[in-house]
C-alpha cells in the first residue's frame, strides 16, 4: 500500500496541478524570472485533504507563501530576489485586477481567494531578510489570512458565481471565489475558459499557462509592506497552492491616517480613476542565438500593422540562459483588442513566425495602469 501511495504522490507531483500568482508579481514569480525557480507552479501543499472544508489543512511548512520542494524554496522567506519591498503599490478601497496563472494540465477546479493579514506583527515574521518563519508563525499567519479572505461579492458588479460541484448547506457552496467553468465541460474546460486568453499567455513551466483574471477590494487597512496571499484549493487532487506578493497598502482618498498607525481610516468609500492608457508589457520566453531579434507584430499600428519591418523589437536585456525571456513594453488605449504573434527575424532578415492561432489580447479597462502578458514561444 505504500508503495502504491508513492507512486500516486509523485505523479501528481510531477504531472497534475499547478497554478501560482502572477499579478501582482508574487515571490513565486520573482524566482522563476530569477532562473532559481524552474516550475513557479509547483509550490504546493501535499497530500492534504483540500476539499470541502477548504480551511480544515494545518498549512504546515508550506505557510501563506508556499513551499516548492521541487527547487527547495521556501517563499515565506525573503531572498535576494523578492521580499525586500513592495512590488506594487495599492489603496484602501481599490478594486484592482489580480490574476493567477493555471497550468493546462492543471484545471483541477475547487476554489480560490486572495488573503490579506491585517496584523502586521505577525506579517512582520515573513518580512525579515533571511529569517525563515517558524511552523508556529506560519500556522498563525495563515489564520490570519483566512480570516481576511477578500470577498468577490465585494467587488461591485463582478459576477462571482459557485461551485457547480457543490449543493446549497456544503461548506463550499459559497460565493467568496469561485474560479472556472465546470472543469469536465466538453469546452472552454476549468480554469482556461476564464479569460479566454490562448495557452501560454502566462508562465508555466509543464504544459503552459492560462491566466485567471478577478478582481479583489483592497480593505480598509494600510501598510507600508505588507503581503498578499493566494490559495488554491484544488478539488480533483489533495493539494493547496499557496503564494504570496509583497505589496503597499495606503490610506484610500478621504482618510485621514496617523503616520505611525497600521490602519487606515478613509472617510468615504473610493473609487479609482480608470487609466485611459496602459503600460502593456509583453514577456515572451523564446531562446535565441545572437544575431536573432524577437518582434511582436499584430493587428494595430503599434505593433506594426502586421507587417515584420514595421514592428518593434523587444529587448533582451533581461535574457538569460536558464530565463530567456524578451520584453517589450507598449502603451495601448485601455479596452483595445488585437491579434499579435512573435516573430524571430535572423540577422539576414529572414523572419519565422509562431505557429497559428493567432494571440489575442485585450488591453483592460480599470484602475491598473500597467499589466504583464507572458508567454512562451510556439
Ligand atoms: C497580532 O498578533 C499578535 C501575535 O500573535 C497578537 O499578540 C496580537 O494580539 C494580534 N493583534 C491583533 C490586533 O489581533
Ligand atoms: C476604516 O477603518 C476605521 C478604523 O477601523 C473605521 O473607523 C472606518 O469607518 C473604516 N472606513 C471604512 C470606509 O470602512
Ligand atoms: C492571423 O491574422 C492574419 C492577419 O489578420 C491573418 O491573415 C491570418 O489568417 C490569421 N491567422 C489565423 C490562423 O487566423
Amino acid at each position: 500500500m505504500k508503495i502504491t501511495l508513492l507512486a500516486f504522490l509523485s505523479a501528481v507531483t510531477t504531472v497534475s496541478g499547478h497554478g501560482y500568482l502572477t499579478v501582482p508579481s508574487s515571490r513565486t514569480r520573482l524566482g522563476a524570472e530569477a532562473g532559481l525557480d524552474s516550475c513557479p507552479e509547483c509550490s504546493i501543499l501535499e497530500p492534504v485533504v483540500a476539499w470541502p472544508d477548504l480551511n480544515i489543512a494545518p498549512v504546515g511548512r508550506s505557510g501563506p507563501c508556499g513551499y516548492n520542494a521541487r527547487v527547495g524554496i521556501d517563499y515565506n522567506q525573503p531572498a535576494t530576489n523578492w521580499g525586500h519591498s513592495p512590488v506594487v503599490s495599492y489603496k484602501a478601497g481599490d478594486s484592482v485586477d489580480v490574476q493567477w496563472c493555471v497550468d493546462h494540465n492543471g484545471d483541477h477546479g475547487g476554489m480560490f481567494s486572495y488573503r490579506i493579514c491585517q496584523n502586521q506583527t505577525l506579517v512582520n515574521k515573513f518580512l525579515i531578510p533571511g529569517y525563515l518563519p517558524t511552523a508556529d508563525e506560519k500556522q498563525a499567519a495563515e489564520d490570519c489570512f483566512e480570516a481576511g479572505t477578500l470577498s468577490c461579492a465585494d467587488v461591485s458588479g463582478q459576477s462571482c458565481g459557485y461551485n457547480p460541484d457543490c449543493s446549497p448547506g456544503q461548506p463550499c457552496w459559497r460565493n467568496d471565489w469561485f474560479t472556472c467553468n465546470a472543469f469536465g465541460a466538453s469546452e472552454r474546460r476549468a480554469c482556461q475558459g476564464v479569460d479566454n486568453a490562448p495557452r501560454g499567455s502566462c508562465y508555466t513551466s509543464i504544459a503552459g499557462g492560462y491566466p485567471v483574471t478577478k478582481r479583489i477590494k483592497i480593505p480598509n487597512y494600510s501598510s507600508e509592506h505588507t503581503l498578499l496571499s493566494f490559495k488554491w484549493n484544488s478539488f480533483q487532487t489533495g493539494q493547496i497552492y499557496l503564494s504570496c506578493a509583497d505589496i503597499a497598502i495606503s490610506a484610500g482618498s478621504g482618510g485621514n491616517p496617523s503616520p505611525t498607525s497600521t490602519t487606515s481610516t478613509p472617510t468615504s468609500s473610493p473609487t479609482c480613476t480608470p487609466a485611459a492608457n496602459i503600460a502593456v508589457t509583453f514577456q515572451e520566453r523564446v531562446a535565441t542565438v545572437v544575431g536573432q531579434t524577437i518582434k511582436i507584430v499584430g493587428s494595430i499600428p503599434q505593433l506594426g500593422n502586421w507587417n515584420p519591418a514595421s514592428a518593434p523589437a523587444l529587448s533582451a536585456s533581461g535574457y538569460t540562459s536558464s530565463n530567456p525571456v524578451w520584453s517589450f513594453t507598449a502603451n495601448l488605449p485601455a479596452g483595445t483588442v488585437f491579434q499579435y504573434k512573435f516573430v524571430k527575424v535572423e540577422s539576414t532578415g529572414g523572419v519565422t513566425w509562431e505557429s497559428d492561432p493567432n494571440r489575442s489580447y485585450t488591453v483592460p479597462s480599470g484602475c491598473d495602469s500597467a499589466v504583464i502578458v507572458g508567454s512562451s514561444w510556439k
